[in-house]
């Protein structure tokens, strides 16, 4: 299924749809997400201007690893506030948090288009590999822009140019081959891909009214001992990947595995796989108002 992205209700329950499914995958694979991207966090938490005390508004936060190292963060005097479209994974996050012990923080569903907080309430606001799959990214960060105080940080982390990511190239590309379908833009508004142009995210912070905008491209290299492992991670998680082969018969889509393992096997090294990724980080600060 590929849901026409101007018809934004149509969209957003499929995306709902999508990642309730993959919500389990997601948080079984908790503790890999959080080697792959324990860096970026704490780069995001820092463009932010996130600190001891501070509230936290986080946006698509799926099952939570990063709302937990922000909470860590914040202390026992801040606090976060993680909330998602998918109701399930938001379920997985509310667990999460309750077993890790956390008072300070809370899961709500909320679409990040229409959070429903109130206005000038959260000192940072984060969102972390979520932005790419709004429907309308800028009313998004209009929405961050507006919960923030006047002087708070926002970041998102988002994936970079194609080239620069060609596992998820490798994985599209596959995937809609052996589906019949045609090859995709890959900044089509919506996808995994879609704000990873040079200087898109910087002009849509912009436009929401941030200032001092900037971004940074990290290197994320994801680490796993196997190819097996990888595609595991992609089999039960990778909602994007998963939406387009639903439609074929199982040899079919067992047949697109295999080619995807095969051409992803490149990145086996000597000390396991290591598949390149490269995110974007953009920040920027909600001004000071006027006197
Ligand atoms: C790749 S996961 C990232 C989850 C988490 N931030 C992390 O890094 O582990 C993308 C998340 O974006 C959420 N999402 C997609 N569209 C959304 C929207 N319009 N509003 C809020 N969340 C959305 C999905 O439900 C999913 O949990």
């Amino acid at each position: 299924m590929h849901t026409d992205i101007t018809d934004e209700t149509a969209f957003k329950s499929a995306m709902r749809a999508q990642w309730d499914r993959a919500a389990p995958g997601w948080n079984a694979h908790t503790a890999a997400i959080r080697d792959w991207l324990s860096r970026p966090t704490e780069a995001m938490c820092r463009m932010a201007g996130v600190t001891v005390g501070s509230r936290v508004l986080d946006v698509a936060a799926g099952a939570g690893e990063q709302t937990l190292a922000i909470a860590r963060l914040v202390g026992p005097q801040g606090h976060v506030l993680a909330t998602d479209l998918s109701p399930a994974i938001v379920a997985l996050a509310r667990q999460n948090f309750e077993s890790a012990g956390f008072a300070n923080v809370e899961a709500r569903v909320a679409d990040g288009e229409d959070l429903g907080v109130a206005g000038c309430s959260f000192d940072a606001a984060v969102c972390r590999l979520g932005l790419m799959f709004f429907s309308d990214p800028l009313r998004g960060l209009r929405e961050m822009h507006r919960a923030l105080r006047p002087g708070g940080g926002a970041c998102t982390v988002v994936f970079s140019r194609p080239e620069k990511n060609p596992c998820l190239k490798i994985l599209m590309s596959t995937a809609l081959a052996h589906a019949g379908l045609p090859a995709r833009d890959p900044f089509e508004p919506g996808g995994l891909l879609s704000l990873g142009q040079p200087g898109r995210t910087d002009e849509l912070f912009r436009s929401a009214g941030f200032h001092d905008v900037a971004t940074i491209a990290l290197d994320a290299v994801f680490r796993l001992p196997s190819v097996d492992d990888y595609l595991a991670f992609v089999r039960s998680s990778a909602s994007p990947i998963l939406d387009i082969l639903e439609r074929l018969e199982p040899a079919a889509v067992e047949a697109a595995w295999a080619e995807m393992r095969e051409r992803l096997d490149v990145f086996t090294t000597g000390e396991g796989w290591a598949g390149p990724n490269e995110l974007l980080l953009t920040a920027g600060r909600r001004p000071e108002d006027r006197p």
